[in-house]
């Protein structure tokens, strides 16, 4: 595995005004993504996900913290810069029902991206193939090219907004939910499509779920997010073979397990995911975690590293870094 850092995040803060208070979207996250792999980005609706993703590349605007691309911090590039980096940083969103303007043909919606590029903008022939070169990629039939987004299923919707985001040829491409309005038999389809072009395109991928089992399928490592914050982050296997903070142990225990043969202590998540607006200090999972003790209701556990390259959020967890 490349350990070559393409993106590294500090301390990203985003928080919403809302009228009784403020929103903490996301709270001081920090994490890396090295080049060529996928960090998995998992939690339930509403913690936090989409705002970090749109936050990375600047969609909306980070109250908080450092995302350096590169080494250089997005956060205070100037226009010039930024337009470069649009390039190189994509993004593929939630709901290919809406997120694909009605109005534009296949062949703009893939084209529209290249027309910041003047080698395409002024060469209407290099244009066209480089969008047929797109949809034959993502497994798009090339009679397609003249239709509405309208005319086509979810699957091929999506295969769209997965071929617009990589006309631009981009380095690292966000996917937020990219199969969650998909139906099981084509999620595996959008995904194995997903694996085959990273390994063939070096991408790197932060993706993210807020099913674990979706993932799986494709992360390196994975990040669990709970109300704003990060609780967990680990390598792929071992947040599968041994969760360590309770919120990681209760959503996989939520994941169906295929063999018959096989038991599991199952943890069920009870209560409510509580409002993000002005949290109280303590764990924010204090309300729904069967561990919690006093402590947990009066101070924020902070992300720490537990050894072999883990981290987790949980007062409980007490392993000493390996050397
Ligand atoms: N523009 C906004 N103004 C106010 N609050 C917002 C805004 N955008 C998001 N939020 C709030 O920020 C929190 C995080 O939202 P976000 O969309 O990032 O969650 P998510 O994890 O992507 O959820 P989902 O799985 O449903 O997509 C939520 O409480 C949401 O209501
Ligand atoms: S810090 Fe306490 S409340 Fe939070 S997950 Fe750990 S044990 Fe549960
Ligand atoms: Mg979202």
């Amino acid at each position: 595995m490349n350990t070559e850092k393409i993106l590294e995040v500090k301390n990203l803060k985003k928080y919403f005004k809302v009228k009784n208070g403020m929103l903490h979207a996301v709270d001081d996250l920090s994490f890396y993504i090295n080049k060529g792999e996928t960090l998995g980005l998992v939690g339930e609706s509403g913690c936090g996900k989409s705002t970090t993703g749109r936050t990375l590349i600047r969609l909306i605007e980070a109250d908080e913290g450092e995302v350096l691309f590169h080494n250089k911090d997005v956060l205070k590039f100037n226009k010039p810069e930024m337009k470069e980096f649009r390039q190189q940083a994509q993004m593929v969103f939630q709901d290919p029902y809406s997120s694909l303007n009605p109005r534009l043909s296949i062949f703009e919606l893939i084209s529209e991206p290249l027309m910041n590029s003047n080698q395409y903008r002024k060469d209407k022939v290099k244009t066209n193939a480089r969008v047929k070169k797109l949809m034959e990629v993502v497994g798009l039939s090339e009679r397609l090219i003249n239709s509405y987004p309208h005319e086509l299923d979810g699957g091929r919707r999506q295969r769209v907004g997965i071929a617009r985001a990589l006309s631009p040829n981009p380095e690292f491409v966000i996917l937020d939910e990219p199969v969650s309005a998909l139906d099981v038999c084509i999620q595996a389809q959008i995904i194995n499509l997903l694996k085959r072009l990273q390994k063939e395109l070096e991408l790197s991928f932060l993706f993210i779920s807020h099913d674990l089992s979706v993932v799986k399928h494709i992360s390196d490592r994975i990040a669990v997010m709970y109300l704003g914050k990060m609780v967990e982050l680990s390598d792929y296997n071992a947040i599968f073979a041994d969760p360590l903070h309770p919120y990681t142990q209760a959503l996989l225990s939520a994941i169906p397990i295929p063999k018959v043969n096989v038991e599991r202590n199952r943890t069920i998540l009870v209560g409510d995911v509580p409002s993000p607006v002005n949290p109280p200090e303590g764990c924010r999972f204090a309300g729904r975690c069967i561990h919690a003790q006093e402590k947990c209701h009066q101070e924020t556990p902070e992300l720490r590293e537990v050894g072999g390259n883990r981290f987790v959020a949980c007062h409980l967890v007490n392993n000493e870094p390996s050397e």
